[in-house]
């Protein structure tokens, strides 16, 4: 096999190993995908400032996100279904975030449940997303199983009441586990690594809900349960409330608009995470790394601006960084590596961006990533606070 030194190498990978449903659900976005490939594209048409002749010894990439210290501005995103790339998926890619010594998100739609992930990890601390449903009094047991588990930051998901659109999950009929149809059972024949690890564990629904919800004992589609169960009249009281129950760090993500980011101030969340769900719900929205640099003008003095959307580099990081970000989160780049080679290549995506990160941040005359802004861009380059286009 020729050597991995990129993203982009994992991504194709991942396509050979992973079955399509499950493949084509992480490389996907919703309607035409504008807003998908936006993400990466408008990231690509920032450029750096390279300075030469300054000492480059002693750099770090460390900082600290809501309080917690890591060993870089990188947060492993919440992405549903992930033991359904690879087998035991949340458990591996939370092993892989340990080592790394950065934050690892559990979604609420995980394959692996928070106590299963909590186990595999010795109780190393992680962080929890939460969906808001409409029983509440299961999203009470959840916020319970999250403390019980040692969760150390509760992200709460304010952009999808509904689910946007996804046509490929639909023709491909996107189930946890796959039903056995002829055109799966053909495509699975193709993956025999992928079959054997799932073959191996008993994890292939979604753990943090099947068994856990009165009369739910097999539950397959996310579309289904997400029309069914979310709430589409989440508002801000319930992140009052959510807040209340929990009592410790929050983040709120899926804001991409000034007003929504001063209501998450008001709402005394620790961070907020400017986001677009990964392209994946409004599409025709803003780019996120378009939409940061308003937000942080607007409130980046009173809370913590996070965002996700598009990283496939470290250089992706550090444009972010540089644009006001304290740190950002990986799925779709977590997600090849995981498919990939399961843990070992969730290990290798970190060291990838983490090389980036260090190496382009010396390329702009900086050793210290909390020292970074925009002032390693090209003006004229980056989006900033006012103007549309740039
Ligand atoms: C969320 O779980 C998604 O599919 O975007």
């Amino acid at each position: 096999m020729p050597a991995i030194t990129n993203i982009e190498d994992l991504r194709v990978l991942a396509k050979r190993r992973v079955p399509r449903m499950f493949y084509d659900y992480a490389d996907s976005g919703s309607w035409t995908e504008s807003t998908y490939r936006a993400n990466e594209d408008d990231f690509n048409r920032i450029l750096f400032r390279q300075r030469v002749a300054v000492n480059m010894e002693g750099r770090s990439t460390r900082t600290t996100m809501v309080g917690q210290p890591t060993n870089m501005p990188v947060a492993i995103a919440p992405t549903g279904l992930t033991g359904m790339q690879h087998a035991d998926g949340e458990i591996l890619a939370a092993r892989a975030a340990k080592a790394f010594g950065i934050p690892f998100t559990l979604s609420t739609m995980s394959i692996c449940s928070i106590e299963d992930v909590a186990k595999g990890t010795d109780n190393h601390p992680f962080w929890f997303q939460l969906y808001v449903m409409r029983d509440r009094g299961f999203i009470e047991r959840l916020i319970d199983r999250a403390k019980a588990a040692n969760c150390s930051a509760l992200v709460v998901t304010l952009d999808l009441q509904i689910l946007g659109q996804r046509h490929k999950d639909i023709k491909n009929g996107l189930s946890a586990p796959p039903k056995l149809t002829v055109a799966n059972m053909l495509n699975l024949m193709t993956k025999p690594q992928w079959c054997l690890g799932m073959l191996g564990t008993p994890r292939r629904q979604f753990g943090n809900i099947v068994g856990h919800v009165k009369g739910v004992e097999n539950m397959g589609s996310l579309s289904e349960w997400t029309a069914k169960q979310f709430d589409p009249r989440l508002s801000w009281a319930d992140v009052e409330w959510i807040k209340q129950r929990w009592g410790g760090k929050l983040i709120l993500k899926g804001i991409q608009d000034v007003e929504d980011a001063r209501l998450a101030v008001d709402s005394g969340a620790d961070a907020l995470i400017v986001s677009n769900h990964g392209g994946r719900q409004l599409d025709g929205a803003p780019s996120s790394i378009s939409a940061l640099p308003e937000i942080v003008e607007a409130v980046g003095r009173r809370i913590e601006v996070h965002m996700d959307g598009g990283i496939r580099s470290g250089q992706h990081v550090l444009k972010a960084v540089a644009l006001g970000a304290r740190g950002t989160y990986i799925g779709r780049a977590m997600l090849y590596g995981l498919g990939a080679m399961g843990q070992a290549g969730v290990e290798k995506a970190l060291e990838i961006i983490r090389n980036e990160l260090d190496l382009s941040m010396a390329f702009c005359g900086r050793t210290d990533i909390t020292q970074v802004d925009k002032s390693i861009l090209l003006p004229g380059t980056y989006p900033t606070g006012r103007a549309a286009g740039y």
